[in-house]
């Protein structure tokens, strides 16, 4: 069995993961037992646990603001903590899985493939995006960028002129498991619609609101890469 050690596991998506059964044998780590800021209990779990994949999930993603209010904090989480992941993995050739964010695309046309060019609009996707950069230099590894959220929508209120490629984190889940065996960068998401739309066929209630240019208009992606993918792996 292919052992995939998980960082951050004590995290929403990780949660998520720990209901999913899969081929694959998960070593969930959370803060105390693999800290991403300390380079030998990188080591010290790397050498214990032999892993063939690291699942990279540790770091700071909410709330939005404190990536502007404690920019430490955010570099050090998601740039440098990125950073001696990959440093380490790489000496031990431990292929890296990055979930990256659909907010490092410039989120203005829309339908953004993986090699369209990036501009992130704030600092949490900076910082995911400082993050990727050590990711893209490591040849085996894997970068997800998507966008999702839990199940129900949390929201009471969603916009209705903002598209993107929303997924409930357990469906990404389902699919990122799919493709773990791909290396590059890979979007994934679900149909490129409204966030009202996605939110309102979970929860007739929610009510329709506006971006005024707070939230980019256009972050949806392409996911014919992905489907493409997905249609081979079947
Ligand atoms: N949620 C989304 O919509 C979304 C979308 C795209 C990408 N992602 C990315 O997917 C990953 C997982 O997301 P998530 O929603 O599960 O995030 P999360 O709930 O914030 O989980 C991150 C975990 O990392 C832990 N952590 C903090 N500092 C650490 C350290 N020094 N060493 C090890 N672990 C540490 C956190 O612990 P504490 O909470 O105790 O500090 C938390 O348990 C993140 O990289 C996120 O950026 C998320």
């Amino acid at each position: 069995m292919i052992k995939i050690l998980v960082t951050g596991s004590d995290g929403r998506f990780a949660k998520i993961l720990k209901k999913i059964n899969s081929k694959y044998k998960f070593i969930f780590r959370n803060k105390k037992q693999l800290n991403v800021l300390s380079t030998t209990s990188i080591l010290n779990n790397f050498k214990r646990f032999k892993p063939k994949l690291v699942l990279h999930l540790a770091g700071l993603s909410r709330p939005m603001n404190v990536h502007e209010k404690n920019i430490s904090k955010s570099i050090n989480l998601n740039i440098i903590g990125t950073c001696n992941i990959v440093n380490q993995a790489s000496k031990r050739k431990i292929k890296v899985i990055y979930l990256s964010t659909s907010y490092v695309y410039p989120g203005k046309k829309g339908g953004y493939t993986e090699n369209d060019p990036l501009k992130p609009w704030n600092n949490y996707s900076w910082s995911k995006l400082g993050g990727e950069c050590a990711v893209q230099m490591y040849k085996n590894s894997l970068i997800v960028r998507l966008c999702m959220t839990e199940k129900p929508f949390v929201h009471s209120k969603a916009f209705a002129n903002v598209k993107s490629n929303f997924i409930f984190q357990e469906d990404a889940a389902k699919i990122i498991l799919k493709i773990l065996n791909k290396k590059g960068v890979i979007n994934v998401g679900g149909i490129s619609q409204s966030i009202y739309k996605f939110a309102r066929k979970n929860n007739k209630k929610v009510k329709k609101i506006y971006s005024k240019g707070e939230f980019p208009l256009r972050t949806d992606m392409s996911l014919k890469k992905l489907k493409g993918l997905l249609k081979n792996a079947n």
